[in-house]
Parts: C-alpha cells; structure tokens; sequence
C-alpha cells in the first residue's frame, strides 16, 4: 500500500502542528484543570477547515480526505485529548453520515453549518442499557402523521452539551425480538427543540475538556425531512459510520501516545540519577523504544484504514484493528510515561498523568477493545 503524503496532505499536517503547539498546548492543563469546553479553539478550528476536512468544498468542508483528516487530528490530540474528540465527532459522527445518507435538502440546511463549524454536532446511539450492545435501543419514534415523536433516554454523548445538532439514532417501531436492529432508524435532531434536554455534564477521569451528557428526549416532535436514510436503515448507518469514527479514535490515540513518549522522552535526557540522565540507563531506553515502535505501527494501522475509506472500500475490520491497537498503545505508551517520569509523573505538575487519564476512553469509547475484537474475528472468520 502507498502510504506516501501528497504535498497537500504535508500541508495540513504542518498547519494542524503549529495550531497544536502554539495555540492548543498552552491551553490543554487549563482545560482539564477547569473541564472547560473549548470553545475558542473550536472557532479556531473552523477557520482552518478542521471540522469538516474530507466533506466536499461545496457543502461547507475543506475537501480533503480521511488520510489529511488524521494526519490533522494525530497533531491536535497530542496537544490536547479533548480538543481532538471534539473534532473527530464533528467531522466522522456528524458530518460523514449526513454526506453519505442525507438527501441534498439535508445537506444544504445541515452539512454546510456543520462542516464549516458554524454550528457543532454530536452522536447519540448508546443508552443506559445499550452500549456495546448497540441494537437493543429503548428510544422509540412512533409515527406521528407524516412525521415522528421522539421518547427515550441517550447516554454519555460527547459534545452533547454544546452541540446545535445530533445524529440520532432509536427504535422506530415497537420494539420486538424478531424486529431487532431493523427496527432502528436514524434521525438528524436539532438540539434547542421543544422536549430535548441535556443532563448536567458528565463527571470523567479524562478528557475533562470534551463535555458529554445525557440526553432526554420527552415528546420530541420531528418531520420527516429528519430521518436520515429509510426507515429501518438506522442500525447499519451507525455502524457505517462508527467505521469511520473508529479510525478518528485511532489518530486520537495514536496523538496521546506520542504526547506520552515525546515528553517522557524529553525529561529522560534532562533528569539524572545516579550521575547521569536517565535517558542513558538501559531500562528507560528499552521503554523509550517501546514506545516509539508502538507508535509508528499505529500509525501505518490507521493510515491504511484511513487510506482505504478514502478507496471506498469497505475498511470496518482495519478501523477496528487500527482503533484497539492504538488505543492499547496509548495506554501502554501513557503508562511507561508515569513511570518514566516517576514521582513526577503522579502529580498535576507535569502532562504524563494528564495523558495517562485521557489514553484510557480511547479503549471505551465508539466500542470496546472487547467489540473491537469480536469485529475483527467476525471479519477474519469470514474471509
Ligand atoms: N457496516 C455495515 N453493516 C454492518 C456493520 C458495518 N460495520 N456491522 C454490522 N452491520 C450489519 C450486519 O451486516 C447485519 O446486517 P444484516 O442483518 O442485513 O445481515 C446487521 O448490521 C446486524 O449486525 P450484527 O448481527 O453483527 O449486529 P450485533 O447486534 O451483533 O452488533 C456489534 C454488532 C459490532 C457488537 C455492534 O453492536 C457494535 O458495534 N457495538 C458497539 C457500539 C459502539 O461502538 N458504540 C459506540 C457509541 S458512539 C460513541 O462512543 C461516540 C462518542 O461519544 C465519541
């Protein structure tokens, strides 16, 4: 597989880093200190094109891929964790689905605002009580005339907050065991309707900047210019575009692996023990190494899934594999971190506890290293 960068590609890398390093990074302790939403490097973001990268020029985006969309996302993430997931529902959970299953009415009143980051969205598929079992929904859409009545309960949705729009997925009939995931539709929610209502924000071990909540749907009322592909189509539309969510999550965990090793790296050559730095003792470089293999490798696991999305191909076993092995990285690569950095390493004072907290979700979220696993057998055993 090409894996070389187009001279384009270069260029959105380079500007994604000098974002992260001058304007991101001096506010990411801060941001996770106070749980702030950052909303200023939202806007910042949207200027550069970063909210909407791999949509076409003419619904609003940067027109670029998915390869220039992780490249971008990598640098932002190793910044700031939170900056980076803000980014990646935006452009992989919102605005993908609405540029692959929306009619072009939707893509003009959505799309637009969206890819731009005129207006911000989030994700709602998991509940109380479906999470990684995503079809076993308890929101219900029942018909209502032409249009729907939304009832139901989502849980943990990043950006929900702050979002203006939500992709939405839930039952569309009454639920029943021989319906299942075909029963499931999505919808393209405007958050400041009549009965939507967001619970306070979620109290997290990291990514404290990414707000997420729960939302309450109570006799939520949407024409059908809302549903988002047919009736029945929703469950596959989510885990399409979780196919590409995942491969986001990968560059946002490959971007807190490198931010672990870089600074570990960085205090190894200037902290000294036993009369020298303990970058020369064969334990702190045999982690270091470690590291920077690990690193690399998911890198090329999400650029080839990442490459083939941009194909067209159907890449649902290499997101997976790119998302559970970064993610792993990112926490072996977090922990060698504290470790590296030792006593210094447990306090607020320097980022490697920071990045040991926010690796952890990358593991959790847009499905389990457990799912991730159980995608990836299914797919092999079918080959
Ligand atoms: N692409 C297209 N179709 C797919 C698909 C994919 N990737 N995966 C499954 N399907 C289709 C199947 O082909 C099948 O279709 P047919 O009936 O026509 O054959 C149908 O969907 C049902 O598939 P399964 O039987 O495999 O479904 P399942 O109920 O066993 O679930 C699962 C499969 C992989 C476990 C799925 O439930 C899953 O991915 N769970 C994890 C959910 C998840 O990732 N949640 C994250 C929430 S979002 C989030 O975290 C966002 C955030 O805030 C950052």
């Amino acid at each position: 597989m090409d894996l070389s960068l187009t001279e384009e590609q270069r260029l959105v890398q380079k500007t994604a880093a000098d974002f992260a390093r001058n304007e991101v990074a001096p506010l990411a302790a801060e941001l996770d200190r106070s749980h702030r939403h950052p909303k200023e490097l939202v806007a910042r973001m949207a200027e550069l094109g970063f909210l909407g990268i791999a949509v076409p020029e003419k619904y609003g985006g940067a027109g670029l891929d998915t390869v220039a969309y992780v490249l971008a996302l990598e640098e932002i993430s190793r910044a700031c964790a939170s900056t980076g997931v803000i980014m990646s529902v935006n452009n992989s959970l919102v605005c993908d689905p609405i540029l692959k299953f929306g009619t072009e009415e939707q893509k003009e009143r959505w799309l637009k605002p969206l890819a731009a980051g005129r207006m911000l969205g989030c994700f709602a598929l998991s509940e109380p009580e479906a999470g990684s079992d995503a079809a076993a929904q308890k929101t219900l859409a029942r018909r209502d005339g032409q249009g729907w009545v939304i009832n139901g309960v989502k849980n943990w949705i990043t950006n929900g907050p702050v979002a203006d729009v939500c992709i939405l997925h839930c039952m569309t009939d009454p639920p029943g065991p021989e319906r299942g995931h075909k029963a499931i539709s999505s919808f393209i929610l405007p958050m400041n309707l009549p009965g939507v209502r967001c619970g306070p924000p979620d109290r997290k071990l990291g990514i404290r900047a990414s707000q997420s909540c729960q939302i309450f749907l109570d006799e939520v009322r949407l024409g059908p210019e809302h549903l988002l592909g047919e009736v029945g189509q929703g469950f596959k539309i989510a885990m399409t575009t979780l196919d590409g969510g995942r491969i986001g999550i990968a560059a946002q965990a490959v971007g807190i692996a490198r931010a672990a090793y870089e600074d570990a790296a960085r205090y190894a050559l200037q902290r000294r023990t036993f009369g020298q730095p303990i970058a020369n003792h064969q334990s702190i470089q045999w982690k270091l190494a470690d590291m920077a293999t690990e690193i690399d490798a998911a890198r090329l696991l999400t650029l080839q899934a990442a490459v083939l999305k941009d194909r067209g191909v159907r890449h649902t076993k290499e997101s997976a594999m790119a998302k559970l092995f970064a993610s792993e990285v990112a926490n072996r690569a977090a922990r060698e971190g504290v470790q590296i950095f030792g006593g210094n390493g447990y306090v607020e004072d320097y980022p490697a506890e920071r990045h040991f907290r926010d690796a952890k979700i990358t593991e959790i979220y847009e499905g389990t290293s457990e799912i991730m696993r159980m995608v990836i057998a299914g797919a092999i055993l079918k080959e």
